[in-house]
């Protein structure tokens, strides 16, 4: 009976094969440069890491790898996640510092070792071992950033160690003369970035999916987390089952935006489950998104101070995206160009 549905299903994705790449809306170089490798008959996973790793090593992307936000110390820490459809093995990295493309690491784990996670110190040596040398990936835009989260923090009578007290502004004050004369290349418009990213931390993440036209599949979630976090802080992202999850029998799904709430529900994993009980990947990603809701008594005030997204691919090439609040897009390349299409929303603000 089990060799049956196992045989109808293999003999249901022959039937429609197309390769198709999807990933957050950050990720149209990478879906297009998946797909330029899985056309040259690349594995699907060498094609979605060789994609996500044109973000991780992009200095002037803050949300993933060299260049991300930094730790509340200043110190960049990555975390990635791969999962091969084919092979069915998993790999991760938490924590890492000092290497740029943590989802190359995270594969590395899955290939060379008997575990599936390793994280802060032991991964960053895992790294050297496999041959990578640590660098600094705090960049100068980053280290703005991170100044001028520094300098928007004050105690009750407005002070703050990284201002002279004697002209420090009474209450939280936008980007200061200071800080022009400390960043003088910086022109207004990087200020007022670092100045909304200080006051906003993002959880910038890619999260890329890629289904091959012989049904295979492989996913891969990088990250550098949420910016100003406590050291060792771990959101979703390299959470088998919560930032990723690929099985090859019914597809995969990934996650961006706030890690702590997808970790609460497994998130990527419920979704291939929902997908595997029937629904179709827009009702699989909407269900998660509402099990989110449901952990806030669906009280809007309070979702309101957070985001999330997720993205699904079924094997048979069905794709969405689905976020908690609308306004979304993500991207999908099946073949031509990569495109931005419209992600569903659970809510509309
Ligand atoms: N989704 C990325 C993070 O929360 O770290």
């Amino acid at each position: 009976m089990l060799a049956t549905a196992a045989l109808s299903s293999a003999a249901a994705a022959q039937s429609n094969p197309r390769s198709i790449v999807i990933s957050s809306a950050n990720g149209v170089r990478a879906c297009a440069r998946a797909m330029e490798l899985l056309k040259a008959g690349a594995d699907t996973l060498d094609a979605v890491i060789a994609g996500v790793n044109i973000l991780e090593e992009d200095p002037e992307d803050t949300s993933v790898g060299f260049g991300g936000l930094p730790n509340e110390e200043g110190v960049v820490e990555l975390d990635a996640s791969v999962m091969h459809g084919p092979s069915r093995r998993a790999g991760s990295v938490a924590s890492i510092r000092g290497v740029k493309t943590p989802s190359k690491i995270a594969k590395l784990v899955m290939e060379q070792t008997d575990h599936i996670m390793l994280v802060g110190e032991g991964a960053g040596r895992f790294a050297e071992s496999m041959g990578y040398r640590r660098e600094i990936l705090l960049t100068e835009k980053a280290r703005l950033a991170w100044l001028v989260w520094k300098q928007s923090l004050r105690d009750a009578s407005g002070h703050n160690n990284w201002v002279g007290s004697l002209d420090a502004p009474a209450t939280a004050a936008k980007p200061s003369a200071q800080l022009k004369r400390l960043f003088p290349q910086a022109g207004d418009d990087l200020l007022a970035w670092a100045w909304q990213v200080a006051v906003h931390p993002p959880t910038g993440t890619i999260n890329c999916l890629a289904l091959n036209a012989h049904g295979e599949m492989s996913g891969v979630t990088t990250t550098s987390g949420l910016a100003w976090k406590i050291p060792g802080r771990v959101g979703d992202s390299p959470i088998i089952g919560a930032g990723l999850y690929v099985d090859q029998d019914v597809g995969g799904a990934g996650s961006t935006g706030r890690g702590e709430e997808n970790i609460r529900i497994a998130g990527a994993h419920t979704i291939v489950e929902n997908m595997r009980h029937g629904m179709t990947p827009k009702e699989a990603c909407l269900d998660a998104l509402k099990r989110v809701a449901r952990n806030f008594s669906d009280d809007r005030a309070k979702l309101l101070q957070f985001d999330l997204s997720f993205y699904a691919l079924r094997r048979d090439g069905e794709y969405a995206s689905a976020s908690l609040w609308n306004g979304h897009n993500f991207a999908v390349n099946d073949g031509g160009e990569s495109r931005l299409e419209t992600a569903a929303a659970l809510l509309e603000r």
